[in-house]
């Protein structure tokens, strides 16, 4: 074991996490010098940036005019819960999920909410038949699953005459991936994923058939204040406007107002899915480079270029789920990864962020880190 060299070069920045993941490179807490704090989020300053921060977000992700954002509590979770107290109900329900969150969603549309939905899973590493899904109903799904690595390949599978309303649990795809705007009628993100902002607040984005529902549909269940989006059967316009439900954090919004800008200067969003494409290529190569290591997603069409995740497939392993925890402490005790060990119900493994504000000669300096910590764990079996 003593033969094993560790690697010349280590990361500049070891923060690999799936969320909240890595800040932009640029930022610095100077960057939150403007943040109107210990003002009101109702006076004309703090909502201009609310406003600016909705705005910003229409312009780099592209997202129609006639479609609808909000600021919402608690974070990604809150947004598509939101969406699934309001619209769920109306019509009948598919639920499709390839890991955790959506499996999460399931558990409460079908067990919260009652619904007898079509539910439709794939274990991880594998995606459902989404040929066979019925654009008729109602679906839920997640664009990018963040546990698995697996992601939706594209949106054709969704018909642009579709009866139901697509919900999608979009927060490690946002600002990575292209999202369809068109075949996507509630979306939701969180700022603390490929942005690197903060937690605590969700986005929601709204298709005008989704806003038609809200404004025509009332669920058979009472819906707390923090999730009601209509008043007297009209979209409540302020939370699209600036006007939250409940008191944002400034420092938050100031944190996702510069996150904004920095996507901007790397090209928008068009640059921000290039770094998140070179980051996860360069872990692809050293699959490739070595064969005790995959990707866990099986077909190259659905694997992320967010939330990479790798399996060890070296027979010379008996226990998996230790062998990779071992690798991943190893790594982290050397302060070269933090936070890179598979999800917690996830098949043992590493998970490795590739978002934007990663840089590539970061996921670069961790490769051969890897393959040293593997060695290293190997020889000390
Ligand atoms: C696909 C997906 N959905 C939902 C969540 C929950 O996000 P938040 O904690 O921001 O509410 C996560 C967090 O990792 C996620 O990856």
């Amino acid at each position: 074991m003593t033969d094993i060299v560790h690697p010349a070069t280590r990361p500049a920045n070891p923060r690999f996490s799936s969320g909240p993941c890595a800040k932009p490179p640029t930022w610095n807490l100077d960057v939150l010098r403007d943040a109107p704090l210990g003002r009101s989020h109702r006076a004309a300053v703090g909502k201009a940036k609310l406003k600016a921060a909705i705005e910003e977000t229409r312009e780099l992700l592209n997202i129609p005019t006639d479609y609808r954002i909000g600021i919402v509590p608690a974070s990604d979770t809150g947004a598509v819960e939101m969406a699934l107290w309001n619209l769920l109900g109306a019509r009948p329900v598919e639920m499709l999920a390839w890991e955790s969150f959506g499996a999460g969603w399931i558990t409460d549309v079908v067990k919260q909410l009652k619904i007898e939905a079509t539910v439709k899973t794939a274990d991880y590493g594998q995606i459902v038949d989404l040929s066979t899904v019925d654009l008729n109903n109602d679906v839920v799904f997640t664009w990018n699953g963040t546990t698995s690595g697996v992601r939706v390949p594209n949106g054709d599978w969704i018909a642009d005459d579709r009866a139901g309303l697509t919900i999608c649990d979009a927060t490690s795809a946002a600002f990575a991936m292209d999202l369809p705007w068109d075949k996507l009628d509630v979306t939701t993100y969180s700022w603390q994923k490929v942005l690197g902002g903060e937690a605590a607040h969700g986005m929601i984005i709204l298709s005008p058939r989704a806003v038609e529902r809200l404004e025509t549909y009332v669920p058979a269940w009472p819906l707390p204040k923090i999730f009601r989006l209509t008043k007297a059967g009209k979209l409540i316009d302020g939370i699209f406007t600036g006007a939250t439900i409940n008191t944002p954090s400034m420092l938050c919004v100031e944190d996702y107002l510069f996150a904004l800008s920095w996507a901007r200067s790397v090209g928008g969003l068009k640059g921000l899915i290039a770094r998140a494409n070179t980051n996860s290529a360069a872990i692809d190569s050293f699959c490739a480079a070595n064969d005790w290591i995959e990707n866990l997603a099986e077909d190259a069409a659905t694997q992320s270029n967010t939330s990479v995740c790798l399996k060890f497939t070296d027979a010379r392993i008996t226990d998996g789920a230790t062998f990779a925890k071992a690798v991943a402490k190893r790594l982290e005790g050397e302060g070269v990864a933090f936070d890179m060990g598979a999800y917690r119900d996830a098949p043992a493994g590493l998970r490795i962020w590739c978002g934007a504000t990663v840089e590539t000669s970061d996921v670069e300096a961790l490769l051969p880190w890897i393959k040293w910590a593997f060695e290293a764990e190997i020889a000390s079996l």
